[in-house]
């Protein structure tokens, strides 16, 4: 099982596109319906979608599987008494599967037979997402029915968080403990650490600084650079986040501690706390079906 995309509504998608495509670094691959879908250099047919609505707020976040997956998956949902509702994908790349709403309104979209596109070189493109992580108004409840729900795997608990992984990378998702639900960011895998810090160099070019970063995560030992986006929600530059074995052992919170005055392994950049918590508060989680795609 893969992440694979994330489909945000707003009231300006075409700004939304322009930024990410022009700034960021994305590939434009289609504009359907007025919904404008971008894509990185890897093979999915596109990583962020981003649709017309009056609202801020996320659609789905999807994940493409395997026949046999989305069999468990529906056997795994069955016997936790969980929800699923059957869905065709009408975005770009189709594919079929499954919708499943979290508890506090995250809306996974598991696609089996979704195309994938020819893998594009020579440009400096984001590989793919590496992550997409939410906030919590009950981050652990949240890890527990990911992993009953799901079969996915809590991979570590800090103070802030509780990574998930659907695969051997390390987290794919996380809950962050924020007392409410929304997007907290979108990551951006890239080819390299290099790759990370040509972006920020492209940010630099437009005035832009990273509201954290750069720095090397704990937990799926990751280099990162976080920026606000003018559309709104927290972007994050990311190279990949570690692969872990079957059997990792799953940290608590104490065993990710940081010396005094340092929240990450170089200690060399400022966190912009108060900003980077009011574009996280932006875009928020419809409790509503209708909201998803059918
Ligand atoms: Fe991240």
């Amino acid at each position: 099982m893969k992440l694979r995309s994330i489909e945000l509504a707003l009231p300006d998608p075409a700004a939304a596109a322009t930024f990410m495509t022009e700034i960021w670094g994305m590939a434009a691959a289609e504009v359907q319906g007025g919904t404008h879908y971008l894509r990185g250099s890897g093979p999915f047919p596109y990583l962020v979608a981003f649709e017309k609505a009056e609202d801020e707020f996320v659609r789905s976040t999807t994940f493409v599987c395997t026949a046999d997956e989305l069999e468990a998956l529906k056997q795994r949902i069955a016997a936790a008494g969980w929800t699923a509702r059957p869905t065709v994908s009408e975005d770009l790349g189709g594919g079929q599967g499954l919708l499943v709403e979290l508890p506090e309104g995250t809306i996974l979209r598991f696609l089996v037979g979704a195309s994938e596109a020819e893998p594009i070189t020579g440009r400096d493109l984001p590989v793919k997402l590496t992550h997409v992580v939410f906030n919590a108004a009950d981050a652990e409840a949240c890890g527990e029915a990911v992993e009953d729900i799901l079969g996915f795997r809590v991979s570590d608990r800090t103070k802030g968080m509780v990574f998930v992984r659907c695969n051997d990378s390390h987290h794919s998702t996380a809950f962050a403990r924020a007392g409410f639900a929304s997007l907290n960011h979108v990551a951006f895998e890239m080819e390299d650490i290099d790759a990370v810090m040509r972006g920020i160099g492209r940010l630099r070019d437009h005035a832009m600084v990273p509201a954290w970063g750069p720095g090397r995560h704990g937990p799926g030992a990751n280099v990162y650079a976080y920026f606000i986006a003018p559309f709104g929600p927290v972007v994050e530059f990311s190279t990949a986040v570690e692969k872990v074995p079957e059997d990792y052992k799953v940290g608590a919170p104490e065993d990710w501690t940081w010396p005094p005055n340092r929240i990450d392994q170089w200690g060399i950049s400022d966190k912009d706390f108060d900003g980077l918590r009011r574009a996280e508060e932006r875009f928020r989680f419809r409790r509503d079906w209708d909201a998803a795609p059918l």
